[in-house]
């Protein structure tokens, strides 16, 4: 049986520039010969991308945190059996801009007993964990500054309109949940010049995989 890919996940505040990275990281790994595959969420393979529609377009009070986190879940399932899965089984390294811990953040972070429907829905419908994740770390004001001077956000902004103390909130939820799975997960300062995070991002990233840092 063919060696089975890798399952990198990148989360962080909006702004934080995790995609960026991820792009940069991408090419960098295809240059060295592996097979990448990017991907995100919510979205990802067709179906979760028409679910993406519900979640990040309309008024921020549009769904409760609940009915958030069954939509999110509903997309993050198809993502995982058509597209997530695949690759991995073929031997491909998935880089994945956001996954689980965005919903463990951002629908989660209300009350304990979100937090725990999140944890439990992913244990039963879900069932796959990130090999490594890098959680970048920015203040939520610079995060915010960064996403208003987006061209391409106007009609996706359900989540940057819920405000500056829910991003210093969502900071806080991300470092707990690197505290929690140090194994798992690596915080990356999202605050320094590009070249320096990809830096980083390549320290962090290539002894997992085996390679030279
Ligand atoms: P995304 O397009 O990745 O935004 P960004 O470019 O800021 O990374 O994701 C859309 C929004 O959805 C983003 O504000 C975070 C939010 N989100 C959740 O609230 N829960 C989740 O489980 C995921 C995956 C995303």
């Amino acid at each position: 049986m063919a060696k089975r890919g890798f399952f990198l996940t990148v989360e962080g505040i909006d702004g934080a520039g995790k995609s960026t990275q991820a792009q940069r990281l991408a090419e960098r790994l295809r240059a060295l010969g592996h097979s990448v595959i990017e991907t995100r969420e919510p979205g990802g393979a067709p179906g979760a991308e028409e679910i993406r529609k519900l979640l990040v377009e309309g008024a921020p009070g549009r769904w409760s945190a609940e009915t958030e986190t069954l939509l999110f879940t509903a997309a993050r399932r198809d993502h995982v059996e058509r597209t997530v899965e695949p690759a991995l089984a073929a031997g491909s390294i998935v880089i994945c801009d956001r996954y689980v811990d965005s919903t463990r953040a951002y629908q989660g972070a209300g009350a304990v007993e979100l937090r725990q429907v999140v944890d439990r829905l992913h244990a039963l419908a879900i069932r796959l964990d990130p090999d490594l994740t890098l959680i970048f770390d920015l203040d939520a004001g610079a995060g915010l500054s960064r996403t208003d001077a987006r061209a391409n956000g106007a009609a996706e902004n359900r989540f940057e309109q819920k405000g500056a103390a829910f991003q210093a909130r969502l900071r806080q939820e991300f470092l707990a949940i690197a505290e929690a799975e140090p194994e798992r997960c690596v915080v990356i300062d999202a605050a320094a010049a590009p070249d320096a995070v990809a830096d980083k991002v390549w320290e962090a990233v290539a002894p997992r995989l085996g390679l030279t840092p």
